[in-house]
């Protein structure tokens, strides 16, 4: 089963994706971590989408759809979990002559609906496991002890580079502008389910079960 989690930036999209990994053996395949991952490693790519994504733009269909390429095609599991991608109605169509291409097809969208003030609050209070990935927040999902991870124990806890203000204004216009309009295709395609994103992890974490069944 292969899915979409669709979302503004602080929807709940690599917070709910992880718990589909873990309960039910899918794969995550994030652009937003992939691309972190190769700004992290100072590779040729890296650097070249480095101040692109600092700054909260979209990085060119070019190299996301390559890089989304890549891992359908060496990756397997019980399906994938497409978190921050596709982003615009170019990738969509890419995403699906790749999928066709290898005789898959998509399950569903998961749109996740949240309002833009507690994308705010989410973004400005998120923090990371630089070893695991664990996604935190100050107020709603501390660590249990201060500054350590409860997944894997590690203290390397990280802000990303995009979670400022600027920044998040630039990616919710980008959202708006480029994003948002997949939610009519996916609509018109028959294939979006809506979630309450603005319910707590666990009641999210709910709804989208009931869906996926
Ligand atoms: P990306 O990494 O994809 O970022 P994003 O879409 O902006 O999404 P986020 O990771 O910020 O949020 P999320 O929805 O995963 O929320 P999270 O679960 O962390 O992309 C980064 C950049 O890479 C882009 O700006 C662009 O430059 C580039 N890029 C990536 N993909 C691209 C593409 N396809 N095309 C072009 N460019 C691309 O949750 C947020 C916080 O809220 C956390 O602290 C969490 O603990 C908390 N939280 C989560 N759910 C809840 C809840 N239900 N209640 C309360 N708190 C919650």
């Amino acid at each position: 089963m292969n899915i979409i989690l669709l979302g503004p930036p602080g929807a709940g999209k690599g917070t709910q994706a992880r718990h589909l990994v873990d309960i039910r053996g899918m794969v995550q395949l994030s652009t937003g971590d992939m691309l972190r991952a190769a700004k992290s490693s100072g590779t040729e790519m890296g650097q070249k989408v480095a101040a692109i994504m600092d700054a909260g733009k979209l990085v060119t269909d070019e190299i996301v759809i390559g890089l989304i390429e890549e891992k359908l095609t060496s990756e397997s599991g019980a399906g994938f979990i497409f978190d921050g991608f596709p982003r615009t109605l170019a990738q969509a169509d890419a995403l699906a002559a790749l999928l066709a291409k290898l005789g898959q097809s998509l399950h569903t969208v998961i749109e996740m609906r949240v309002d833009d003030d507690a994308l705010v609050k989410r973004i400005a209070g998120r923090f990371t496991c630089g070893d695991c990935g664990e996604v935190y927040h100050d107020e709603t999902k501390p660590t249990a002890a201060e500054g350590k991870c409860d997944v894997c124990g590690s203290n390397k806890m990280q802000r990303r580079a995009d979670d400022n203000a600027d920044s998040l204004r630039t990616r919710l216009m980008e959202y708006y502008k480029k994003t948002s309009p997949l939610i009519g295709y996916y609509y018109a395609k028959g294939d979006l389910r809506p979630v309450n994103g603005l319910a707590d992890i666990i009641e999210v974490q709910k709804s989208i079960e009931a869906i996926l069944g």
